[in-house]
């Protein structure tokens, strides 16, 4: 099917996210969508989707005008998306989600629930997809829930796959797969938008790549184009893709994590007797294949799990106790890895939620009254500095873009002293600028002599910053490797090759 949008503009009041939008997708395309963050991307696919209704503009399908006045609509017109945040019901089974919205009924409502598990099986054997039909979505990898998502979607036969950020929550194995479904998509004649700011990928699988910024389309390129080309055009300026760092002046240890073990809430044993010392002025970098207890770990250094043995100390001092409110206020930063269940608040403001765990603080209140001014005068301040992309600082965070939403956790944490800064996945789901630029605080914060403790299943994001690499695989530290450690000896530590084996991987 061919889909053609012509003239389509969305404001949400005053603010023009998209404006007259031009764009073709061929039958049986990979048209990726790159774009700053809050460029207006997901808007544009939600109006392809039915969730917004254009301002103006008309989208047609093989030449004939639609409107969509829910996804229902655009469902039965073959348009399927699988969205940048996933909605999932996480106590159904897989084929109970494949088939809610267009389910089967049996009688008074009820599921027929053998018919939803034989249509799941063909569905996944037709297109290669492959899921227990039985399993509860709350028990599986995200990978394996995204192909549910995409399965919702070809449930009712789309012809045209809309894939919103779908790589941002995925391990490096989860998105080669990822890339082979596409293609299977693709050779089946069903065309798939693709969102994502990982240009890598847009390189790897893109027939075609639309630029939007600033809610306009600025232009197309080839895939052949390179990743410093594609950057500029989102960005309208040269982008440094990797950060330029001094050699780090390393000091005393500051954050100390001796023998630390936690069990998970099913009773099994994440983290593994986990040492490791995190010195001033440097930055230990923790990599790892999603799942091996990375989590889990940083969570307990935090408070916000009980480690179930071993001792945690900040500057010597006893920390194993600290809820995470004493942690913060300790020194510590934290910059978590799921934004929206930790790091803001949705419904709090961009104002609200750049003091949220500082409005304690002798700068933002004096007794129980809060400086209503500083607060106002630190939003301001921020917004500009990190480029947070919002409409004002009343702005609830919930209706912020994903990349805008993690710009405001990012800005918070480098917004007071900190002794020792653990972040997780602290670029997920930001553009190529602010990556730029989130990268060189990080240093920054480095060269200041704060102890930085990176987490990141992004092997570039690694090795651009960590002065010390500590590999984690099966609950244990099985590593700490230099950052000169080629890629593979770093994968296939990460995939649980014996240090030291035969594979001759020096450890630092
Ligand atoms: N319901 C809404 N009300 C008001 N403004 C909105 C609404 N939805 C989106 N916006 C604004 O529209 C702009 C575009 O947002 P959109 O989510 O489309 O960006 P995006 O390109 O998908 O960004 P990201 O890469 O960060 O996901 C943002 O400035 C956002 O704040
Ligand atoms: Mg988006």
């Amino acid at each position: 099917m061919r889909l053609e949008i012509k003239g389509l503009t969305k404001r949400f009041g005053s603010f023009t996210a998209n404006d007259s939008i031009d764009l073709v997708v061929e039958p049986g395309e990979i048209h990726c969508l790159l774009g700053e963050n809050g460029a207006g991307k997901s808007t544009l696919m939600n109006m392809l989707y039915g969730l917004l209704t254009p301002t103006e503009g008309e989208i047609l399908l093989d030449g004939e005008p639609v409107t969509f006045d829910g996804p229902g609509d655009a469902l039965a017109a073959g348009i399927g998306m699988v969205h940048q945040h996933f909605m999932l019901v996480p106590v159904f089974t897989v084929a109970e989600n494949v088939m809610l919205g267009h389910e089967q009924t049996r009688g008074a409502g009820v599921l027929n629930r053998r018919a939803a598990r034989k249509q799941v099986r063909e569905l996944s054997d037709r297109y290669r997809l492959h899921v227990d039909p039985d399993a509860l979505v709350e028990d599986i990898p995200v990978g394996v829930q995204q192909r549910v998502e995409i399965l919702k979607a070809l449930a009712s036969h789309a012809k045209i796959l809309i894939l919103d950020e779908p790589t941002a929550v995925l391990t490096p194995q989860e998105i080669e797969e990822l890339m082979g479904i596409m293609r299977e998509l693709k050779a089946q004649g069903t065309s798939i938008i693709f969102i994502t700011h990982k240009l890598r990928e847009v390189k790897e699988i893109g027939d075609k790549i639309s630029v939007i910024r600033r809610g306009k389309v600025v232009g197309t390129a080839p895939p052949s184009a390179s990743e410093n080309e594609l950057a500029e055009m989102m960005v309208g300026r040269d982008v440094q893709l990797v950060v330029g760092k001094e050699a780090a002046n390393v000091g005393e240890p500051v954050l100390k994590a001796e023998g630390i073990s936690v069990v998970d809430p099913r009773g099994h044993l994440v983290v593994k007797d986990v040492s490791f010392e995190a010195r001033a002025g440097e930055v230990l970098g923790i990599a790892g294949v999603q799942g091996n207890g990375q989590t889990e770990l940083i969570k307990s250094l935090l408070g916000l799990v009980k480690p179930d043995a071993g001792r945690i100390s900040l500057n010597g001092k006893d920390i194993s106790r600290h809820g995470p409110r004493q942690s913060l206020e300790e020194g510590i930063g934290y910059i978590p890895e799921d934004r929206s269940h930790d790091g803001y608040v949705g419904t709090f403001s961009v104002r609200e939620n750049l003091v949220l765990d500082l409005y304690r603080t002798d700068e933002f209140s004096s007794g129980p009254a809060l400086k209503l001014d500083k607060i106002a005068a630190n939003a301001k301040a921020r917004i500009e500095e990190f480029d947070i992309r919002t409409e004002s600082a009343d702005t609830p965070v919930a209706s912020l873009s994903g990349g805008n939403q993690q710009k405001v956790v990012v800005a918070r944490e480098f917004s007071r002293p900190l002794k020792v800064l653990i972040a997780s996945q602290p670029t997920r789901g930001v553009d190529v600028g602010s990556i730029e630029f989130i990268h060189k605080r990080i240093i920054a914060e480095r060269d200041r002599g704060t102890a930085v403790v990176i987490v990141s299943t992004e092997l570039e994001e690694i090795y651009a910053l960590s002065d010390r690499i500590a590999v984690m695989y099966d609950g244990r530290i099985v590593a700490t490797v230099s950052p000169e450690t080629p890629r593979e000896q770093l994968g296939l530590l990460m995939a649980g090759a014996v240090p030291g084996g035969p594979d001759g991987t020096e450890v630092a």
